[in-house]
């Protein structure tokens, strides 16, 4: 980590350029992103401010993540890059790791010992390993569960100014290499900004550690919340409140437990541990008090018949309507968690109709784990029911007489190649 080149332009890059300029000593930190219309912000306000670029935090308790610093190099364009950088940080969508490491040269590439995953998701370590190993290239690739925190722009144009909202207390991370030597140096970062850094046996136990890998499938790829992000609602609907103000339904429960289970299969067939689907959400993410849900039941739920499990996850939900560890009000009102709303379709910065992250990021995420359950033969009829219905939403989108221009977004896709790429090195992790 002494050359680190960042490789995106949105939030997280600035951020984590912040903290690497702050506390890593590396000798030089530079950024690279694709020319677009959103990453024009980006790059004309480095223009103006001689690459100097600043994070700004909301809770005093995050101060460590501020700072301000000047990137020591920045490129427009991935084929662009010059120089030698020993370590990648990768902060683009999944989708689009391939798409990017392949617009880089071969020579840039074959300087690079470590490749760091900011947001993987499930086999992205794979996919990332795979493009090394075809160029016959021995390359770390260290993967996060997920990005440390929350971050945004400070106003609503990209600029050289990032805002953190939150940071997360406990995030995974997991290693191809069995040297330490880098995950040591991410963990002392992690520890200077307040975050614990667990250390998992493998990428993909790092990558499994992520809670929306297990949430957002049920919560979005839904009837209900496809009327409300397609905008055949006229009222605002919550992702995580209760039908009819929400999509929390006996049914959504049910395939929550079940979409678990199936990836469970893939973990089991692959010779990883399982997860407790319960204590993760309450013990690695947003914890319940005590009376709503017995540590006992939270212990044991894996081995919990299917309809106490169901019974349990419900209880989670509704434990977490308002945030049971807020200051109430006089009157007696807690903190609204859950009024988180659902979002809907928009036009993008091309003119285009643009489907919101969520579930937009989802689609490629489950369309990779159908595709490594059927390489490996095994049913998910949930995750296939997710798919179906998400595509059929895109085709009926796409079919209705409109004059607005779509984005890529409501392309049915396959990702067959990076499905591939995954399955190859899935066959040697598993022999
Ligand atoms: N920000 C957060 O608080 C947060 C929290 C949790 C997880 N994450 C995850 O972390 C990742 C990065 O977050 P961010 O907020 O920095 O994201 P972002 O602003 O959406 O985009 C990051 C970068 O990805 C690039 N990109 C997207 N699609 C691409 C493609 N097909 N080819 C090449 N480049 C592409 C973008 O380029 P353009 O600008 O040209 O589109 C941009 O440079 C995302 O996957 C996000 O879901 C972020």
């Amino acid at each position: 980590m002494e050359r680190v080149l960042l490789l995106g332009t949105g939030p997280t890059s600035v951020q984590l350029a912040v903290i690497l300029k702050k506390y890593a000593y590396c000798d030089e930190v530079g950024i690279v992103g694709r020319a677009s219309v959103r990453s024009e912000g980006f790059f004309s306000a480095l223009e103006r401010n001689e690459n100097r670029i600043q994070a700004h935090i909301q809770n005093q308790k995050d101060e460590n993540m501020q700072g301000e610093c000047s990137i020591d190099q920045v490129f427009c364009g991935y084929e662009t890059i010059k120089g030698t950088w020993d370590t990648l940080i990768l902060a683009v969508t999944t989708d689009a790791y391939m798409d990017v490491l392949q617009q880089i040269s071969t020579e840039i590439v074959r300087n690079v010992k470590c490749i760091v995953l900011i947001s993987p998701t499930f086999g992205s370590n794979f996919l990332v390993k795979s493009f090394f190993h075809r160029l016959q290239l021995n390359v770390e690739v260290i993967s996060f569960s997920t990005y440390i925190g929350d971050t945004r722009w400070m106003t609503d144009n990209p600029s050289n100014h990032v805002l953190t909202t939150a940071i997360k207390k406990k995030v995974f991370i997991g290693s191809t290499s069995n040297s330490t030597k880098t995950i040591d140096r991410l963990d002392r970062l992690c520890q200077q900004v307040g975050i614990t850094l667990e250390k998992m046996g493998s990428p993909i136990e790092a990558e499994t550690r992520n809670i929306s890998l297990y949430v957002h499938p049920p919560l979005f790829m839904n009837p209900f919340s496809l009327k409300a992000i397609f905008g055949e609602s006229d009222v605002t609907k919550y992702v995580y409140k209760l039908f009819p103000e929400g999509p929390i339904t006996q049914k959504l429960i049910s395939d929550l437990r079940t979409h678990w289970q199936e990836i469970m299969n893939i973990l089991n067939k692959i010779g990883i541990e399982e997860i407790n689907l319960l204590k993760f959400m309450i013990d690695d993410n947003y914890p319940v008090r005590l009376e709503s849900i017995s540590r006992h039941d939270i212990e044991s739920f894996p081995q919990l018949q299917v309809i106490h499990q169901e019974y349990l996850l419900y209880i989670r939900y509704t434990a977490l309507l308002i945030d049971p560890f807020s200051k109430p009000s006089k009157e007696g009102k807690y903190f609204d968690f859950s009024a988180v709303p659902i979002r809907q379709m928009f036009v993008n910065r091309e003119g285009e109709l643009d489907i919101p992250r969520m579930p937009k990021e989802d689609y490629y995420r489950i369309k990779i784990i159908q595709g490594i359950a059927q390489y490996l033969g095994l049913s998910s009829p949930t995750i296939d029911k997710f798919v179906e219905t998400y595509e059929t939403k895109l085709k009926e989108v796409t079919n209705a007489d409109s004059e607005q221009k779509l984005s890529n977004a409501f392309v049915i896709q396959e990702f067959r190649d990076d499905v591939q790429m995954i399955c190859q090195e899935i066959e040697q992790y598993v022999n």
